[in-house]
């Protein structure tokens, strides 16, 4: 998307990939919207490290982010045996797999450059392959992206006031993003609509992320305490729900997101609100058969018992990152980063083929 900064605009996608360098390129999500700033991972463990600490963060940007990890693992190779470079690639593989627990983008990302891979005869073939692989899933989000935009927009009608949590917007994603998509694209039809960002707890990724996409979007919008959508619901203040997935199981439709979704889709069924969720295909997992099975990030309690923010800077200079300890002193916390949503809760499944009810995603199996 579109980014402003110091007076000049210009294009940025959230994670890319140099191949002079080896490196990814990556915005530091952690700075944002304090700093903008790009980093460059030199090899594949480095990459595997700034998903861990959420340099990237969000579902299809880590897959991508993972899809050219597992390349630049596999360039960075020397030798021509393939039984060694294949111990290899399994190496690297396993890194950036635990990098994260809970999104299935990295692995179904991975996944398919390892399957484009195989067609190599040689190591060198393996490694090129691998390359056009990656870059290949990073232009297929994007175009997943535009789909879902195309096929969402309709459901943002003049005057609407959405909710969204968390961050599924262009930051998330290589591009666009999910539950922004509908949005942008209502946007460009020229409609007027008001977006309600949950500030999403404890690392506030919707009043940090989102608010500054929409922003620089020009989104009319506000940021929201986690706990007071319930009662613009309950005012007849929200007509619509849009966030993204982490993991969605294809076989019962049952929806992993950022934690405080579940409590959303609650509210929004008692208030006979449609609540929507938007996702590519690499969202979609096909092996588990229960959502109780999805592994559930458990981050450091530090997240609750304080918050990030960045110090008051010198002019336009930001400040240092600094953290602040909110909680007493010596209590403890418990920070599940995820939470699971039924498919009863749940009006539609916003994907690049259209809007599906949750149950009906067989449908979109073997599809690009
Ligand atoms: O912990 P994060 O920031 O990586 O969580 C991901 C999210 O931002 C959300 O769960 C989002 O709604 C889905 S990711 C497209």
């Amino acid at each position: 998307m579109n980014v402003t900064l110091r007076g000049g605009r210009r294009h940025h996608r959230t994670v890319t990939f140099d191949p002079m360098a080896n490196a990814v390129v990556l915005i530091e999500q952690r700075l944002l919207p304090h700093e903008f700033r790009l980093v460059r991972t030199q090899d594949y463990r480095e990459t595997a490290e700034a998903i861990t600490t959420m340099v990237v963060r969000g579902a299809g940007a880590i897959g991508a982010t993972a899809a050219f990890g597992l390349a630049q693992g596999a360039r960075a190779f020397r030798g021509t045996r393939l039984d060694r470079f294949e111990a290899h690639l399994e190496r690297v593989y396993q890194t950036l797999k635990h990098a994260r627990p809970t999104a299935v983008d990295p692995v179904n990302a991975m996944n398919e450059v390892r399957k484009a891979m195989a067609l190599g005869e040689t190591v060198a073939e393996r490694q090129d392959l691998a390359f056009a692989a990656a870059s290949r899933f990073a232009e297929e989000d994007i175009e997943h992206c535009r789909a879902i935009g195309e096929h969402g927009a309709p459901l943002i009608r003049e005057g609407m006031r959405v909710l969204t949590h968390c961050n599924a917007g262009w930051l998330a994603f290589v591009d666009i993003g999910t539950a922004t998509a509908p949005i942008y694209a209502a946007q460009a039809a020229g409609r007027k609509f008001h977006v309600y960002c949950d500030e999403t707890r404890p690392r506030c990724q919707g009043a940090s992320l989102t608010a500054w996409e929409l922003a620089q979007q020009g989104v009319s919008h506000q940021v929201i305490a986690d706990s007071a959508a319930g009662f613009l619901m309950s005012r007849g203040e929200i007509d619509l729900v849009i966030v993204g997935s982490d993991r969605v199981l294809g076989r019962t439709g049952e929806v992993a997101n950022k934690i405080g979704t579940y409590t959303k889709a609650v509210l929004a069924h008692r208030h006979g609100i449609p609540f929507y969720v938007a996702i590519p295909l690499s969202t979609i997992d096909w092996e588990l058969g229960s959502g109780l099975e999805i592994p559930i990030e458990d981050r450091s309690g530090d997240e609750v018992l304080g918050a990030w923010g960045t110090l008051p800077g010198k002019g336009d200079k930001p400040g240092r990152r600094a953290y602040v300890r909110i909680a007493n002193p010596g209590s403890t916390a418990r920070n599940p980063g995820f939470d699971v949503t039924p498919p009863e809760l749940i009006t539609g499944i916003i994907t690049p083929h259209g809007i599906l009810k949750p149950k009906a995603l067989g449908k979109l199996r073997g599809k690009g």
